[in-house]
């Protein structure tokens, strides 16, 4: 298992290094007739800077391929800077996904290696991807079921306490603005260690910069969180972990 691991976790550390290497040749401007076969390269017709293409599939491809190492791999675990759960992100809102990238690009949310992945991504990378996991595995999915099972009456009291529902939504699968997260169902560790991260000041790897959350968070003792993270973990939720995605050239 253990070797299985660190081979997952070199193939997908040479996944980045090629791709983001791939990725700045594609990002150079005007990297000559080689590069897109499709856009006729008409010298000085558009200046300096990537063209505002369409996204290709065989582009969409590359830009998630890094992805696939980490969030595509059932109980892929992360390391660094602590052990839990990599996030489900399949079926996750497409505004939220985008928000998060842009939160860890900018370093309102610290983690070392979402941030060095997040920078490598253009305005249009993150908007092809966030709608890409949005919709991947649209058909093995179900919808959240409209009322979920109750918690015990500690758990009852502090979902009530903060009024999580009012935002994340009844079942904690429909949030009232798609730039909300969906929360049921994903993995308890990982809820867990978000919850934490959101009490976190002062440490350069870990913690998120987020008023909403914030204020919520620090109302809470880690053990009222963990105890919080597995029941919303224990829920049924519309987020996965789609193994090998396959594109579809549409
Ligand atoms: C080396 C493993 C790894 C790779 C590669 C990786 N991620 Fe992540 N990703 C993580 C971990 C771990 C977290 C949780 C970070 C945290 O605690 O905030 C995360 C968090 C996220 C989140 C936030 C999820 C949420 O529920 O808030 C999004 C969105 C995301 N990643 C998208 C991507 C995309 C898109 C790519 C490819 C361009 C990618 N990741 C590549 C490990 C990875
Ligand atoms: C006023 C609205 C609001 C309320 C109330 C609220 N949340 Fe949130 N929650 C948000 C927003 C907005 C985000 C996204 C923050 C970000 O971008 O990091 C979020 C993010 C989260 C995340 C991170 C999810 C992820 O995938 O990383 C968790 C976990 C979470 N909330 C749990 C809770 C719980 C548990 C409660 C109640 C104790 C609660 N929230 C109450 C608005 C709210």
């Amino acid at each position: 298992m253990k070797n299985l691991l660190t081979t997952v976790f070199a193939l997908s550390v040479a996944c980045v290094t090629s791709l983001a290497a791939s990725m700045a040749e594609a990002q150079t401007p005007n990297a000559g007739a080689s590069g897109n076969p499709g856009v006729p390269a008409v010298p000085g017709a558009t200046g300096p800077g990537p063209a505002k293409a369409v996204a290709s599939p065989k582009s969409l491809e590359a830009k998630t391929a890094m992805c696939f190492g980490c969030h595509n791999i059932k109980g892929y675990q992360s390391s660094f800077p602590e052990v839990y759960k990599v996030p489900m992100i399949a079926g996750q809102n497409a505004k939220y996904i985008a928000s998060a990238l842009n939160a860890y690009k900018t370093g309102d949310r610290k983690h070392p290696t979402m941030r060095g992945i997040a920078e490598t991504l253009s305005e249009q990378d993150i908007a092809d991807i966030a709608a890409f996991y949005e919709n991947l595995g649209k058909d093995e999915r179900q919808a959240a079921p409209e009322k979920q099972h109750e918690p015990d009456s500690q758990v009852a009291g502090l979902i009530q306490k903060a009024n999580c529902a009012s935002c994340h939504g009844a079942n904690f699968s429909k949030p009232i603005d798609p730039s909300y997260p969906k929360i049921a169902g994903q993995h308890s560790d990982y809820l867990f260690q978000a919850l934490r991260a959101y009490k976190t000041e002062n440490n350069p790897a870990v913690g998120r910069n987020n008023g909403i959350m914030g204020a919520i968070a620090k109302q809470f003792s880690n053990a009222e969180l963990k105890a919080i993270s597995q029941y919303l973990g224990s829920l049924d939720g519309e987020v996965a972990t789609i193994p090998e995605p396959r594109f579809h050239h549409r």
